[in-house]
């Protein structure tokens, strides 16, 4: 089959590689030929660096550059079976190309959004047939991170979602299907490990190196809140919270928090501008965490709880299966355990309990205990 990618930047670039590593013609496409030219000379390195390691000999990274089209031209994705749009996350843009594209394409061709934010009803409402419309979302870097969430529309055939998950599994990646709901699975479930970080740190409760040490050292995540808020970017990371407070409603569990805006602001970024919570500037002396164990557990159990009680929404309200769940916080951001399996292991009473004490402290509804959760500890 071949695949059509649409944008050159950060996704579509690595999107292309991936669907060229796996042996098809792959068309990618982008206004700027200058992002088409960065994308081929990145690729370049990127592939040269495996020979080196021999991940891939010589004439495969021929053969896989070799398969890829890089143009301004759409018209190239007429022969396509899928294409996958990765471009501005702007609602009439995306409207604008995915008509053009519906009219060059034959009427089988699958029709792909790989946006983090926007639902993909919204987008399907623009073609004349949305049945064959999904979301495809990779994860960053794609060719590294092995999640894949796909997502059916409320206008997607059954053939739609088969064809598109069968594929995208061939090529290796692990993938969930979950509602069409914002944020997905991940960056749904995923909010409470900054949200509720910044709130420890905005009462006081600890710093940002001393969160860190304790959700890594005790907690056995790969990189600390503030240390990953700092590498995905402030700006971008307040951006996925505000839309995602937005989509809800406004409900209070998903929050921005000031001081996320306020670094924002400053033009404390993160390791892109030197500074972020840490500074990243050569010869920055590092603060020290304060290493108190009863400290550290409790910052580690709040997050944790916060964490649990997200994933148990998300089954609660079908967004995806639990062993979707799961799957998506371990393959999609390196969670150490899957969230409800670590429910079970500390005991499904005790991190209730812990969620009622935070409920019943704080008088917030961010603290409420989810139905499901409640449900199953009744038995
Ligand atoms: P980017 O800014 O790196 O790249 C976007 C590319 O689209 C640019 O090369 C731009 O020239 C091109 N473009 C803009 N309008 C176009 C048009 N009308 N026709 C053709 N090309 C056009 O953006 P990035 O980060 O790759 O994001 C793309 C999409 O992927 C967005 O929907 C975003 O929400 C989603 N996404 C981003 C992730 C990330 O970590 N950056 C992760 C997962 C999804």
């Amino acid at each position: 089959m071949k695949i059509g990618i649409l944008g050159a930047g950060t996704m579509g670039s690595g999107i292309a590689q991936v669907a060229a590593q796996n042996g098809h013609e792959t068309i990618l496409v982008d206004v700027s030929q200058e992002m088409l030219d960065k994308a081929e000379a990145n690729l370049d390195k990127i592939l040269a660096r495996l020979v080196e390691k021999e991940k891939i000999s010589a004439d495969d990274k021929i053969n896989i550059q070799g398969s890829i089209t890089y143009t301004t031209d759409m018209h190239d994705f007429k022969n396509c079976g899928l294409i996958i749009e990765a471009i501005v996350e702007k609602l009439e843009v995306k409207h604008q190309v995915f008509s053009k594209i519906e009219s060059i394409v034959s009427k089988d061709c699958i029709l792909a959004s790989n946006t983090s934010s926007l639902s993909i009803a919204s987008i399907g409402s623009a073609l004349k047939n949305p049945e064959r419309i999904l979301g495809i979302h990779f994860f960053n870097p794609a060719p590294l991170m092995p999640l894949v969430e796909i997502i059916p529309a409320v206008q997607t055939s059954e053939t739609t979602l088969k064809t598109a998950k069968d594929l995208i599994d061939s090529w290796g990646k692990v993938t969930v299907v979950c509602k069409d709901t914002p944020g997905f699975i991940v960056n749904r479930v995923a909010r409470p490990f900054y949200g509720e970080a910044l709130r420890i740190y905005e009462e006081g409760i600890a710093d940002f190196a001393t969160i860190d040490w304790a959700m890594t050292e005790i907690g056995g995540f790969k990189m600390g809140p503030f240390t990953l808020m700092d590498y995905i970017g402030n700006d971008v990371n307040y951006a996925v919270t505000e839309s995602v407070f937005a989509a809800f409603y406004y409900d209070p569990r998903f929050k921005p928090s000031f001081t996320q805006r306020r670094h924002s602001e400053a033009g404390y970024l993160g390791r892109k501008s030197g500074r972020g919570y840490f500074n990243y500037a050569e010869g920055a002396v590092q603060p020290e965490p304060n290493k108190d164990a009863v400290l550290g557990q409790k910052i580690v159990d709040r997050i944790l709880v916060m964490l649990i009680n997200e994933a148990f929404d998300a089954v609660f309200m079908q967004v995806a299966s639990p062993e979707d769940v799961d799957k998506a916080m371990t393959k999609g951001v390196n969670y150490p355990k899957g969230l409800l399996a670590w429910a079970d292991e500390i005991g499904l009473a005790k991190v209730l309990a812990q969620l009622e004490e935070l409920f019943t402290e704080y008088g917030e509804d961010r603290y409420r205990p989810n139905v499901l959760l409640r449900r199953k500890v009744k038995g």
